[in-house]
């Protein structure tokens, strides 16, 4: 996408930051304990491609207290039952620690609601993001975002993304982990929650979920007669089978293996189609040792953690000493665009896909500059 579209994009956030209402909280000690160290979380799958969100200066982990991620994952379980109209396929979401370190890296740049342009994990998944900044808590944030719904009208494809594109993440069927970071920025809290896989998918945003009687996608794996669960995550590309509970992989094993589609890299080869490609297909997942992802993708993230990662842990409890007494109409609406991100192209045509989504999500930002602007 063009800079000036990304600057108009910071611009509005700042004029949003202004308006936006004080709430004062303080984790200086974990500013001061971050500054101290150097960053642990950068492990190599991240240095595969530029600029990745793991690499930058910042905490190597979650802030966020074993309470608070319980809120969240109960809270966005809570809307994603509660969809309306109800829906067939909605996976009940798990917190995932990878994707919370990412979100906690981006929260501590104080970037406000800017979107990081690197936080898939090669090798294991796309991640969606929302940002809600000048918020009290993680309720008054995922509210804000789902709060979204009284604009969006389930099936029709006249939306405006800007004004609906965190509701249609919070309720993106197939996302089955959540995982935040906050950080608060001259007084003001920045919450950040990414998803995983990642929602709002090109052609797609205007359907998030299945319509369909509560489960009825999923009748052997309901829980609480609403969100499926298969306590399984597919990964790098593969799709789950509500029916069965099994992930459909890219490729068969052994490069990628069962149950969840977990990128081997050792002792394997692509498949045979990648050596015709003159060069990687843009989608990497389809072919890891041609594009360089091998042996590196396949690695936990904590992997190379050096020792001082035991220091990392125990600056956690971040102590949200809101002072504020009003009421949560007044935070301010941060409205901002997710990210898009696809793993789901067919790799003979995959540079044509790239670029609709390349232009969509530039139809995107610029729709938002307009919602912003008027
Ligand atoms: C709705 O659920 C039924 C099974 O109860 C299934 O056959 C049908 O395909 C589902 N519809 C959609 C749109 O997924
Ligand atoms: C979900 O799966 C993980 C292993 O992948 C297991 O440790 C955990 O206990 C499972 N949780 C439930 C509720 O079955
Ligand atoms: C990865 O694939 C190789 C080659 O088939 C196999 O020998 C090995 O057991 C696999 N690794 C794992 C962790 O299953
Ligand atoms: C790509 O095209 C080739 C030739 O048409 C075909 O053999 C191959 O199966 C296709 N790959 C995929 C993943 O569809």
């Amino acid at each position: 996408m063009s800079p000036s579209l990304l600057r108009l994009l910071c611009l509005t956030c700042v004029v949003m930051i202004v308006k936006g209402s004080a709430v004062s909280a303080s984790d200086s000690t974990h500013v001061r304990l971050s500054r101290a160290k150097r960053s642990t979380s950068c492990a190599p799958k991240y240095k595969l491609t530029p600029e990745h969100t793991a690499c930058k200066e910042g905490r190597d982990a979650s802030v966020v207290s074993a309470a608070e991620k319980k809120v969240i994952v109960d809270k966005h379980n809570e809307f994603r039952a509660g969809a309306n109209p109800t829906a067939g396929n909605m996976m009940k979401v798990r917190w995932d620690d990878e994707i919370a370190m990412i979100a906690q890296k981006w929260a501590d740049q104080c970037l406000g609601l800017t979107h990081d342009s690197n936080r898939n994990i090669p090798g294991r998944l796309t991640v969606g993001q929302n940002i809600a900044i000048n918020t009290q808590d993680w309720t008054t944030a995922i509210t804000l975002w789902h709060s979204e719904v009284s604009q969006f009208t389930y099936g029709n494809e006249q939306f405006n993304f800007g004004k609906i594109g965190h509701y249609t993440q919070v309720m993106w069927a197939e996302t089955t982990l959540v995982g935040c970071g906050m950080k608060n920025c001259n007084g003001k809290n920045n919450h950040i929650c990414n998803y995983g896989i990642s929602g709002n998918l090109q052609g797609r945003i205007h359907l998030p979920y299945k319509q369909n009687a509560s489960c009825a996608n999923c009748p052997r794996h309901c829980v609480n007669s609403k969100l499926c669960d298969c306590n399984l995550t597919c990964l790098n590309g593969g799709d789950l089978d509500l029916n069965t509970c099994t992930c459909s992989c890219k490729a068969p094993a052994p490069l990628y293996m069962a149950p969840d589609c977990t990128l081997n890299c050792t002792g394997t080869s692509d498949e045979s189609w990648c050596a015709a490609q003159g060069k990687c297909p843009s989608q990497h997942v389809w072919c890891p040792h041609k594009c360089g992802y091998c042996p590196y993708a396949a690695g936990d993230y904590t992997a190379d953690t050096t020792s001082s990662s035991t220091t990392t842990t125990t600056t956690t409890s971040s102590t949200t000493t809101t002072t504020t007494t009003t009421t949560t109409t007044t935070t301010t609406p941060s409205s901002t665009v997710d990210n898009q991100n696809s793993n789901s192209a067919d790799p003979n045509n995959s540079a044509a896909k790239d670029t609709f989504s390349l232009l969509a999500t530039i139809v995107a930002l610029a729709l938002h500059r307009l919602f912003v602007i008027v």
